[in-house]
């Protein structure tokens, strides 16, 4: 049985005035438009054979908006950790995978981001399959997408080794230089490391303890310490807030030898910050290459994003900026620096 895991943690600064502490860019219809993120990716498992109702890994204060967009897709049944901080992936990936042992030792778990886009779910589920065998085996399977620029915001993995099914992966780099990015992309030996993963929950917590026995004692110490009530599983705040906090990537995948990588294109995304949603829907106008939402007038406009919430929002003779408009925020960025709308969140918090 494989067990789906979707992580849910993240605050989606990049995806501001949309996207709010209080209510991130996972819960919100980004792609589609009546359903959001997280259960675009609770609803992928149905595809896969064998996987049971996902368990859930987010923040306590999301605890209420995670259980409702659970229940208003039919899974009912979810399992739901409720971290008390963030301390990135690794330690909310022990605590799934003690959550999951405790249940089951063979527990088989299937990683996946809440914020990302796949649009060709049968292919997915097929790489999943293929997965499968290596992860029984002991494996730490990766998805890996061929990589279309030098993104430094991405892990790259070079392949080794042909397997039957995948490749061993030869070497882990997370978020590289754009040097390093740049030769890895001229090389064609590397591929993008999609963030979703297969493995055993007794594998990870064995690489686990050998590369970050900390991390590994604070989650054990946390888990164990935690309170259950309604649908929640209530992780302690005390020890969880002990844990050192760090990526899987960093983490654990730069240095196992136990890697392997399934090569796989079913229109993957990850919803990272204005211009991937641009990229994904600017299909909208395809013509002028614009993506649009809501009230939008455009006239000699293009390669940009338009997105209304509250007001109409017009744009003349403009090429390559991203237009935002919510009740109380409006953000103007040119498109290629996108990424750097978290400056302004940054900002922000820090005026309080
Ligand atoms: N529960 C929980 N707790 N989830 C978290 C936490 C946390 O503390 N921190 C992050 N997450 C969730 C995010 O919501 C997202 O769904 C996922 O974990 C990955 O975190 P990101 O912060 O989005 O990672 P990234 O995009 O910078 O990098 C990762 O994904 C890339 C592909 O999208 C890495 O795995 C890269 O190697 C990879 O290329
Ligand atoms: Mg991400």
């Amino acid at each position: 049985m494989i067990l789906p895991v979707i992580l849910s943690g993240g605050s989606g600064s990049r995806l501001w005035p949309v996207s709010r502490e209080h209510y991130p860019k996972q819960f919100l219809n980004l792609h589609k438009e009546d359903v959001s993120l997280l259960q675009e990716a609770a609803l992928r498992i149905k595809d896969i054979a064998n996987s049971g109702e996902p368990l859930i890994v987010c923040n306590e204060e999301h605890r209420f908006l995670v259980a409702e967009q659970m229940q208003q897709v039919g899974l009912k049944d979810s399992t739901i950790i409720l971290e008390p901080c963030g301390r990135n992936t690794a330690p909310a990936l022990a605590l799934a995978a003690l959550a999951a042992s405790a249940v089951n030792p063979d527990a088989e778990l299937l990683v996946m981001p809440a914020d990302h886009v796949i649009k060709d779910t049968e292919a997915f589920a097929h790489a999943v399959e293929q997965g499968h065998m290596l992860s029984q085996e002991g494996k730490l399977v990766t998805f890996g997408i061929t990589p279309s620029s030098p993104h430094t915001g991405y892990g790259y993995i070079k392949r080794g080794k042909a397997l039957t099914q995948g490749f061993l992966v030869a070497a882990f780099v997370e978020k590289p230089n754009l040097e390093a990015a740049e030769n890895y992309l001229k090389s064609g030996d590397y591929l993008w490391n999609s963030g979703i993963f297969l493995f055993k929950a007794s594998s990870f917590l064995a690489a686990l303890g050998q590369y970050a026995p900390d991390i590994l004692q604070s989650c054990q110490a946390a888990f164990e310490a935690r309170t259950e009530d309604m649908d929640f599983l209530r992780i302690d705040e005390a020890c969880f807030a002990e844990c050192r906090s760090e990526s899987i990537d960093y983490a654990v995948m730069e240095h196992t030898d136990q890697a392997a990588v399934i090569p796989m294109s079913p229109g993957w995304s990850d919803i990272g910050a204005w211009d991937a949603l641009h990229e994904l829907r600017s299909v909208d106008d395809k013509e002028n290459g614009n993506a649009i939402h809501g009230d939008v007038m455009l006239h000699q406009t293009r390669n940009s994003l338009v997105y209304s919430e509250s007001r109409l929002v017009a744009a003349v003779g403009v090429d390559n900026l991203v237009i935002v408009e919510t009740d109380d925020a409006v953000l103007v960025a040119d498109r290629r620096q996108a990424q750097d709308t978290k400056l302004i969140v940054n900002a922000l918090k820090a005026a309080g």
